[in-house]
């Protein structure tokens, strides 16, 4: 398989991981994040994997909204064009169990909503216009409920999560794709030092399990797939249930 991947968030974990298993399925990738350091290791691993040049950087903060339009299409002129999207970016600072920081707020809902919003509608635009591409945004089991945890990244990856869906809706009958990712536990920068965690996978296994729903063009896959189990139950816990409940 050969193509052009475009990877928001691509120096470190998932995103990362999933740069080095597209090339080696024979894409082409443009890497952005912020840190120009990682994100020239990772260039430097695609291109170790794929046996020639195939990953280019740039350096771009998700906040930074008035960047998107001259950026966006100056990759996909150095790429040749673009088929496949993947809004990988995300933050998840600790926040207290009595913590209630409007600043941390904003940075999550800006880093893992408004960036992929900003990005997105760039990327709708010229998918709907050229009839191809697959969009794949990397949203979280966080997204399922409101749970006591991260207020502000449980309702962040609600809202990307439904984002994703108004898009899939929109964008079918031009023949793009829409693929929700909803990751369990991955071994990342994110969750070092986080506790309770369980089921936890290596950001290989997640890239390589994530790139396959992207070749098959899937809707909403849970990573890896035992996730869903627990999200149909945690979906159906009644409210006055949920609220007492230390998860
Ligand atoms: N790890 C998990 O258990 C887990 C579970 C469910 C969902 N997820 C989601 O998976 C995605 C990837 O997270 P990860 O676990 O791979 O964590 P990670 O290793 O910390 O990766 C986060 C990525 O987001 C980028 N990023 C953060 N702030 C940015 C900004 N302002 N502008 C541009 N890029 C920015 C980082 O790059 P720079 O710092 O270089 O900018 C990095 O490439 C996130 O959306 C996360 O919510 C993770």
């Amino acid at each position: 398989m050969t193509g052009t991947a475009l990877i928001i968030g691509a120096s470190s974990g998932i995103g990362a991981a999933l740069a080095g298993v597209l090339v080696g399925e024979g894409f082409d990738v443009a890497l952005v994040a912020r840190r120009k350091d990682k994100l020239d290791e990772v260039s430097q691993r695609c291109n170790e994997i794929a046996g020639r040049a195939a990953a280019r950087t740039y350096v771009h903060d998700v906040r930074n909204h008035d960047e998107v339009a001259v950026l966006f299409e100056r990759i996909v002129q150095d790429l040749g064009g673009l088929d496949t999207f993947v809004y990988a970016a995300g933050v998840l600072p600790d926040i207290g169990p009595d913590e209630y920081d409007a600043d941390k707020d904003r940075l999550i809902l800006d880093v893992n909503l408004m960036g992929a919003v900003a990005w997105l509608d760039a990327v709708a635009v010229k998918f709907k216009t050229q009839r191809f591409g697959t969009i794949c945004g990397i949203s979280s089991i966080a997204g399922d409920r409101g749970r006591r945890a991260y207020p502000a990244y449980h309702a962040a990856k609600a809202g990307f999560d439904t984002f994703l869906e108004s898009l899939r809706n929109r964008l079918h009958p031009f023949k793009v794709s829409v693929v929700t990712i909803r990751p369990g536990f991955i071994d990342t920068a994110m969750t070092q030092g986080k506790e309770g965690l369980f089921w936890v996978i290596s950001a290989e296994r997640a890239a390589r399990i994530i790139a396959k729903h992207i070749r098959k063009r899937h809707g909403i896959r849970y990573v890896p797939a035992r996730w869903m189990g627990v999200a149909l139950i945690i979906r159906n816990i009644p409210s006055f249930i949920f609220r007492r409940m230390d998860i």
